[in-house]
């Protein structure tokens, strides 16, 4: 069968999308026939890459939805952006200080731009095993350590919603003068209803990136670039989406994200009122779970956290006989529930003003009967998750990493070599290595650990992760 009989045959079946994009093919949000308003730039709709007319217009509205003084389409995601920001912000070799648990994109930008980076550890909530946010103090203390670092670059909310404190991140940028870019592209949706956590832009970031089609009624691939400050030049910005992005973007993508900003600008105080009301009801339902464990957004505190958005769903396994992938699957086969993303320990699923009320039942009730039938695991024989958090030692930038001869050998033969390639741990998707870093005894004994505990390790060409590249 091929992806578009697929599709469609999967579009009729009754599988409720717990997960990304945000208009969870809800009909009320849908659009014409699509072929109908696919053009190019012909007569009257204006040029992306130099917008004066009708795109401009529709971006200045995003602005103005957004308190933002610059805002920019962006056909290709958040990478786009990211990559975008990135450059504007930077000269070739310059010091940014990096969030470790930044997405890929931003590695590809330090690694394209020739960065050295400076990273800064998030705080790992043991709870749940996911990435907590970054102090504001630790930030402070690099700045005054590496005072020519250009950029700062921190991933706020992270997956599974935990919103660092942008305002205080941002005032201490800007007593160093340095320009704050913050990777919001799981929140566009934030700043709308005082449930949720302001978003960055309010929170006084310079640069702030939204993938529309994560949390919102959009189209995959559409997002926002926000531009806030005089500290980056709006002109570099322009210029780089020139290159990052197509030169046909697609007029359906855009016509979709200019649907979307009009339906916050017209309906969000009601669409966010009722969709706050939906997950109040869900995580009340909640409450009555005796083994699985589901992150509550009023008890962040406990955790640590600073904010959080109650629009991400973490549901945990880790106290029971079931593991993260088990629910995942009973989830799906057996409540046709398709969720957002699964770990070891739990599973994930993301909400939006497009969800309906039915498919919050439907998941509320499964987590119920689930729970029923499985049973506590004993403390003792729950594995804690300790996940090393020693900065390797940076031998190399990733781009120099990168023009070296590489040879593969076996990764358990690789201790005191630098490597070629990523490796992260999923959960919580920090890198334990980046090319030009150095494989230390400590880390390599950590990495074989994961390994045999059959953790899902990612980044390397061998996907068995048997071998690594290694520069010689
Ligand atoms: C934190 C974060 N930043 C950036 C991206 C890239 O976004 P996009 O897929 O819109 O390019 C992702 C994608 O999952 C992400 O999770």
């Amino acid at each position: 069968m091929n992806l578009y009989d697929k599709l469609v045959e999967y579009g009729k079946d009754n599988y409720y999308p717990m997960h990304m994009p945000g208009h969870k093919r809800n009909p009320e949000f849908s659009m014409v026939n699509p072929y109908s308003i696919d053009i190019t730039e012909i007569e009257g709709f204006d040029n992306l890459h130099h917008a004066e007319g009708i795109l401009l217009e529709g971006m200045e509205r995003a602005a103005k939805l957004y308190h933002s003084k610059y805002t920019n389409y962006l056909i290709g995601g958040s990478t786009a952006g990211l990559l975008t920001a990135i450059a504007a912000a930077t000269k070739k070799g310059d010091k940014v200080l990096v969030a470790r648990n930044c997405h890929k994109a931003v590695y590809h930008g330090i690694y394209l731009n020739e960065l050295q980076p400076i990273y800064i550890y998030p705080q790992i909530d043991t709870h749940f095993n996911i990435n907590g946010g970054i102090s504001p103090e630790k930030t402070e203390e690099l700045l005054i350590k590496h005072k020519d670092i250009k950029l700062i670059i921190i991933t706020s909310p992270t997956y599974e919603g935990v919103v660092s404190d942008i305002p205080s991140i941002s005032s201490i940028a800007h007593k160093y003068k340095v320009p704050l870019l913050v990777d919001e592209a799981h929140g566009a949706h934030l700043g709308f209803h005082p449930g949720f956590p302001r978003n960055s832009i309010q929170a006084g970031a310079d640069m702030v990136i939204h993938s529309l089609h994560k949390t919102l009624p959009a189209f995959t691939q559409t997002g926002l670039i926000h531009v806030n400050s005089d500290l980056v030049d709006y002109e570099e910005i322009k210029r780089y989406l020139g290159i990052y992005q197509t030169s046909s973007p697609s007029y359906l993508l855009m016509a979709g994200i200019d649907n979307c900003i009009n339906l916050l600008m017209d309906r969000s105080k009601e669409l966010f009122s009722q969709y706050y009301e939906l997950l109040q009801n869900f995580y009340g339902r909640m409450k009555a779970l005796k083994n699985i464990k589901v992150l509550f957004p009023d008890n962040i505190k406990n955790y640590g956290f600073y904010e959080f958005d109650p629009s991400k769903i973490t549901i945990s396994t880790k106290n029971t006989d079931i593991s993260g992938t088990m629910l995942y699957d009973i989830l799906l086969n057996e409540y046709k529930i398709q969720m957002e993303m699964v770990t070891r320990d739990y599973v994930l699923g993301m909400t939006s003003i497009c969800d309906t009320k039915e498919g919050f039942h439907r998941l509320s009730k499964a987590l119920l009967e689930i729970d029923k039938q499985i049973h506590s695991k004993p403390k003792s024989i729950i594995k804690h998750l300790t996940v090393n958090q020693e900065v390797p030692e940076m031998v190399m930038t990733s781009s120099k990493a990168d023009t070296c001869l590489q040879e593969t050998i076996p990764f358990r033969f690789s201790e005191g070599r630098i490597s070629g390639e990523y490796i992260y741990l999923y959960p919580p998707g920090i890198p334990l290595l980046v090319p030009g870093e150095r494989i230390s005894k400590e880390l390599l004994k950590d990495i074989l650990s994961y390994q045999t505990e059959g953790l899902q390790l990612q980044g390397l060409q061998d996907m068995k992760g048997q071998y690594i590249k290694v520069i010689l």
